[in-house]
Order: structure tokens, then C-alpha cells, then sequence
């Protein structure tokens, strides 16, 4: 069997423990063989490629990139166990109150540091991929009520471990703090060298994820962190140059798995068990955004349609269905708003959008109205 890994004796709450501490990568002795990844690396491509294509369906890809980058924030945040919504992200951005504003907040928080860390590495004078990087995006993921005992933006200093009451049942105690540091420069210094042995760069994704997490370097917040590295890289390594897909959605599904799969790479060697989970996650997770997008590009043409063959219609309610997409829920006020008009325009034009059914009001109430595009979250939540 291949060794993975070496265990160095640690204490922690008075106990000695056994810490696990991660060979560098590539796996060795045995190398990873290529028959284990090549046919499921080559789908899980194709996939990406079909899905980078089929954005051309829509007039602007923001338009699938408002949902897609917030499905990801929700479903790696739900992983994490926060309890909020679609609905609840929108209504946040609508002004709406919401009742659940720690999980929202949780949501939101990963979504700045998804974009922080995006920003950088489209900058050529930003941070690259690096400690540092992943460090800032751990200040913003933890940022606020519930991260703030959990040292934002820090390595650990203490030892952790991973499920189990105390450190002596844990089922995965990982590295000492004191190792934490050379161990993400390995792993930096891999994801900066020239792949080796022609490794498709979604093997080294799935490679980075597993040893970011074995290295389990903060406190809290290890999970979402290395799988916004799995997004960024996504981009950076050119597999999808927008951030369309939600892995976390399939991770979240086979998460026993997930976990499963992560821990035998330590108790068993078994790298290419991880590789062709991972791969097959990212194959069903495309092909799943590539339906979601022409679900939603029917549902918007269809109902452009319906706009267009109303007499009825004004130039003020065009221009909101257009918006529609980018801001499913809304109040008349933020209508007058983005559509810099008056009060009784905005009216007008929801009216026209609210008689075809196109939008729904949910209050019931003459006063402080909000409307929704429900039809297209429905499409986003399935
Ligand atoms: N047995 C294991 N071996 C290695 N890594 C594991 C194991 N079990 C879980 N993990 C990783 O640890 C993550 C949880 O760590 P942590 O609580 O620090 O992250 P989080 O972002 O707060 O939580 P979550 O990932 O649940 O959203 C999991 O998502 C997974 O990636
Ligand atoms: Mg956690």
C-alpha cells in the first residue's frame, strides 16, 4: 500500500494524540497511474467545455452568473450546515427583511471572498494564488458574528482535529500547528510548478483540495475555503473561464462520500478512489448547470414572448424584464431606482410584468409590496 503521509505524536487538551502529517505532493511510490483518471478526466472536460458553450443562450452571461455564483455561496455554506435560502440571498440584496441574517450573513461573507479572490488572480498586479490569498479569504469568510473567535484571516496555532468528542476518538487529527506553514508552501510551490508528467490540470485540482484540507490549516472555515480554491483555480488553470458550475451542490449530495473519500486517502493511499470521485463530481455537476442554463434561457425567452405580444406593454416594463434575472425579488422602490424613473412609471411597469404572471407579489398587502420573479428562482432552487 502506499504511504500517504507520516503520524508525529501531538498534545492537545492534555492528551497525546496522533497527527497525521501529509507527504508533498505528487503522490508517490506507487506514481499515480493514468489509466485511473484519463477517461473520466476527459468527460468531466467535456462536460466544462459543453457548459462554457451553452452561456450563449442567454443575451449576457451575468445573467447566469448572478445565479450560479450565488448557488455556490449557499450550497458550500450549506455544507457548513447555515440554513438560508435563494430566496432569502435576494431578498437581502432587495432590502427585504430576512429572519435568518447570521446565515445570510454566512452566505454573503463567502461571496465577497469569492470575489476577492477572483479580482486577485484576474489582476496581474493582485495577489497570486498563495498563502497570503488564502488567507485574506479566510478574513472575509469568517468576518462577522459567528467567525470572530475563530482567528479571521489566520493560520491555527493550536492543534485541531476532525470528528469525535475529543481529540483521542477523533476520526482525522490533522497536522501540528508548527508544520502548517511548510506545508502550504509545498502545496504552493506545487500549484506554481510546471504539472509534472502531463497531469490534466483538473488531477491537480482534485490534488490541491485534498491536501489543502488534510492540512486543515484554520480553525474553522477549511471546508468552504478549499472549495473556492477548487472555483478559483477552475479559472485560473482556463477549465471554465466564468464561474458557472456549483460543485458544492454534488459535494453536499455525496457528502459521506466526500468525507469518505478524503480520510482513505490517509488510511489507504488511495489518491485515485479521490481523483475519480472529484472528477465524476465535477462531470454530473456541469452536465446539471448546462440543464439548469436552458431551463433557464426557455423560461426567459418564453416569457419575453408573452412581454412582447402584449399591447399593453410600456418601454419602462421592458426594461425591468431585462433586469429581472439580476434582481428576482424587488419592491416598486427598487424598480424606480434601477430604472431611474418616477414612482408611478415604476408602477406601471410592474403592473404590466404582475397582469402576464410573469412576476407575483407575495404580501398580499397594499402597502410595502414586494414582488418576485418566481418561476426563475423555482428553476434556480430545483
Ligand atoms: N476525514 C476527513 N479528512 C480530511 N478532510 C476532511 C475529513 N472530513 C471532513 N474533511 C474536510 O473538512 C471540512 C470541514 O472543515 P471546517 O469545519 O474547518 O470547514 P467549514 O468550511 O467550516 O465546514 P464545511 O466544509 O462543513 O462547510 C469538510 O468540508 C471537508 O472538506
Ligand atoms: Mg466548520
Amino acid at each position: 500500500m502506499r504511504s500517504t503521509g507520516t503520524y508525529v505524536t501531538s498534545t492537545t487538551l492534555g492528551e497525546s494524540v496522533r497527527a497525521f502529517v501529509p507527504n508533498a505532493l505528487l503522490p508517490s511510490a506507487p506514481a499515480l497511474s493514468p489509466e485511473s483518471f484519463v477517461v473520466p478526466n476527459r468527460e468531466a472536460e467535456l462536460a466544462l467545455a459543453r457548459l462554457a458553450g451553452v452561456s450563449g443562450l442567454v443575451p449576457s452571461v451575468d445573467w447566469l452568473l448572478y445565479g450560479a455564483v450565488r448557488k455556490e455561496a449557499l450550497l458550500t455554506s450549506q455544507i457548513e450546515g447555515t440554513q438560508a435560502s435563494l430566496a432569502d440571498l435576494f431578498d437581502e440584496e432587495a432590502g427585504f427583511a430576512v429572519s435568518n441574517s447570521d446565515d445570510v450573513e454566512e452566505v454573503t461573507n463567502y461571496l465577497r471572498a469569492f470575489r476577492f479572490v477572483q479580482g486577485s488572480l484576474r489582476d496581474p498586479a493582485g495577489l497570486p494564488v498563495s498563502v497570503r490569498l488564502l488567507c485574506e479569504a479566510h478574513r472575509l469568510l469568517l468576518d462577522g458574528v459567528r467567525g470572530h473567535n475563530k482567528q479571521p484571516g489566520e493560520l491555527r496555532r493550536s492543534q485541531n482535529w476532525i470528528g469525535g468528542t475529543r481529540p483521542g476518538n477523533a476520526a482525522f487529527v490533522p497536522p501540528p500547528p508548527e508544520r502548517v506553514p511548510e506545508l502550504l508552501s509545498d502545496l504552493e510551490r506545487f500549484i506554481h510548478a510546471q504539472p509534472e508528467g502531463g497531469l490534466p490540470p483538473l488531477v491537480r485540482i482534485a490534488l490541491v483540495h485534498a491536501q489543502f484540507e488534510t492540512i486543515h490549516p484554520f480553525l474553522d472555515g477549511n471546508g468552504r475555503i478549499g472549495r473556492l480554491l477548487i472555483a478559483a483555480l477552475m479559472e485560473h488553470w482556463a477549465l471554465l473561464n466564468e464561474p458557472l458550475l456549483y460543485l458544492s451542490g454534488y459535494l453536499k449530495q455525496h457528502q459521506a462520500e466526500y468525507y469518505r473519500r478524503l480520510s482513505a486517502i490517509r488510511t489507504d493511499g488511495d489518491w485515485e478512489g479521490w481523483i475519480a470521485f472529484f472528477l465524476e463530481g465535477v462531470a454530473v455537476a456541469a452536465t446539471e448547470a448546462e440543464r439548469g442554463i436552458v431551463a433557464i434561457a426557455s423560461l426567459v425567452a418564453a416569457d419575453r414572448r408573452r412581454l412582447l405580444a402584449e399591447p399593453k406593454a410600456t418601454p419602462a416594463s421592458y426594461r425591468l424584464f431585462e433586469m429581472l434575472p439580476m434582481m428576482p425579488r424587488f419592491s416598486i422602490e427598487r424598480v424606480r431606482q434601477s430604472l431611474n424613473t418616477t414612482f408611478p412609471t415604476a408602477t406601471a411597469a410592474v403592473k404590466v410584468l404582475e397582469e402576464l404572471g410573469i412576476v407575483t407579489e407575495l404580501t398580499g398587502q397594499k402597502k410595502n409590496r414586494s414582488y418576485s420573479y418566481q418561476t426563475y428562482i423555482d428553476l434556480l432552487t430545483r
